[in-house]
């Protein structure tokens, strides 16, 4: 099956060469063709140019994108969509003046979601889960990073890994599943958090590692959850089972775990809300790709990650939702995308490289996804008739998305 997209406005980020990802002043840079063509055959990019040259070339099936811009799909490289029920009371309290922190603190939070999917079937949080993975994916999501962290047992934390794997089993988008155990204490290990980092690294990874559920690890590396010495024994535990990180850092508080994630050549840092020289200066001699969440910070109403001073320093940033139901009931990366450039003063450039080649490096997929690159899979967005690219920032809250195709098919 081979699909042609012609007379396509803009046929966006499509490199020849491809690098693995995008820092600094190159996060600027975004090559475009106007009046394109992009050939599809089965899952991959075969062929793309000027309408001008595109010399008799057909297809199984035509798609006429007059006016219209194609995109590769979004690349969102931090998520927990694998939930039960919601947190909205929880989103009253705050604005009627309880924080964040006094909700986690009265047992609210994370453990509240943790005992609502502890009584939550497999196949009820699958059906939960996939609703919310559909509708992303509508809204030009192609790849997608899946954290566990709301079991907090050993079966509950199992159970979330078996419905990322089934969903990535089931749906044709590309989904990477991370091992988030150490997301916060549970009640019964209140005064023993030993107890629970034991139970973590002697219980719970074994036996993922076994069944084969997860590709990285991950951990709230925060005041009053974990800290440096915790995250450091769950890294050191990923490692055994050839787990790379990807941690969870600096959302309120910067207590050094930006340092400690690159020395050892984690994944991804991600939050970043709160940022120290040093923490640039760890970043800078490393490899590790700093993830914003603009949409978390929207919600919370705190910081935003300073984007400016990151990319200004000459490193690369992703973007990513963080969809989760305490502090991102959003999977919109449209809506990350215009936040960026709205409240982080990134360009739509940057923005858009952040959100495609940058998320894929983020979850160690961006030799075959992020671009528009001969041999890559063929998952691209084609928007609905707009003046350009900048127009998808600038139109915030508007759905410019008409059609995803996914490998190499609409998505319906
Ligand atoms: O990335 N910060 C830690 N974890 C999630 C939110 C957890 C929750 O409130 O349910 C996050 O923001
Ligand atoms: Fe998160």
């Amino acid at each position: 099956m081979s699909i042609l997209i012609t007379n396509i406005k803009s046929l966006v980020q499509v490199r020849e060469n491809c690098p693995p990802f995008l820092a600094g002043k190159d996060m600027k840079t975004l090559p475009i063709i106007e009046n394109a063509y992009v050939l599809v055959d089965n899952d991959t990019i075969v062929d793309y140019g000027k309408m001008d040259d595109i010399n008799g070339l057909t297809a199984d099936q035509i798609i006429d994108a007059t006016g219209r811009i194609v995109l590769p799909t979004w690349c969102d490289s931090h998520t927990h969509i694998v939930y039960a029920g919601n947190r909205e009371q929880e989103f009253v309290d705050r604005i009627n003046g309880l924080s964040y922190e006094e909700i986690a603190n009265r047992g609210g939070g994370i453990l509240n979601s943790a005992k609502t999917l502890q009584n939550t079937s497999e196949e009820d949080l699958y059906n939960q889960s996939i609703n919310r993975l559909k509708s992303v994916i509508k809204l030009g999501t192609g790849a997608i990073e899946i954290k566990s962290g709301y079991g907090l047992t050993t079966d509950a934390e199992l159970k979330m890994l078996r419905v990322i794997k089934k969903i990535k089993q089931d749906f044709p988008v590309k989904v990477k599943a991370t091992f988030l155990g150490a997301h916060a204490l549970p009640l019964e290990f209140k005064d023993n958090k030993q107890g629970y980092l034991d139970l973590i690294i002697n219980e719970m990874l074994p036996k993922i590692a076994k069944e084969n559920l997860a590709d990285y690890i991950d951990v709230f590396c925060e005041k009053g959850y974990f800290d440096l010495e915790d995250t450091l024994k769950i890294i050191n535990a990923g490692k055994q089972y050839h787990l790379p990180a990807k941690i969870h850092v600096n959302q309120f508080n910067a207590i050094g775990g930006v340092a400690l994630s690159t020395k050892h050549n984690a994944v991804s840092v991600d939050h970043l809300e709160v940022i120290t020289e040093e923490d640039i200066t760890a970043l800078k001699n490393s490899q590790t790709m700093p993830v914003a969440l603009p949409s978390c910070s929207y919600f919370l109403s705190i910081p935003y990650t300073p984007a400016r001073q990151l990319i200004d320093a000459g490193l690369p940033l992703a973007l990513a939702t963080d969809y989760n139901p305490g502090s991102t009931p959003s999977g919109n990366m449209n809506f990350v995308i215009s936040t960026a450039c709205i409240k982080m003063k990134m360009t739509p450039e940057e923005a858009i490289n952040a959100a495609t080649i940058n998320g894929a490096f983020a979850m160690g997929i961006s030799n075959e996804y992020g671009s528009i690159t001969k041999g890559k899979k063929a998952n691209l967005i084609i928007t609905k008739a707009i003046p350009s690219y900048n127009y998808l920032p600038y139109s915030f809250g508007e759905n410019n998305i008409e059609t995803v195709i996914i490998n190499g098919k609409i998505f319906a």
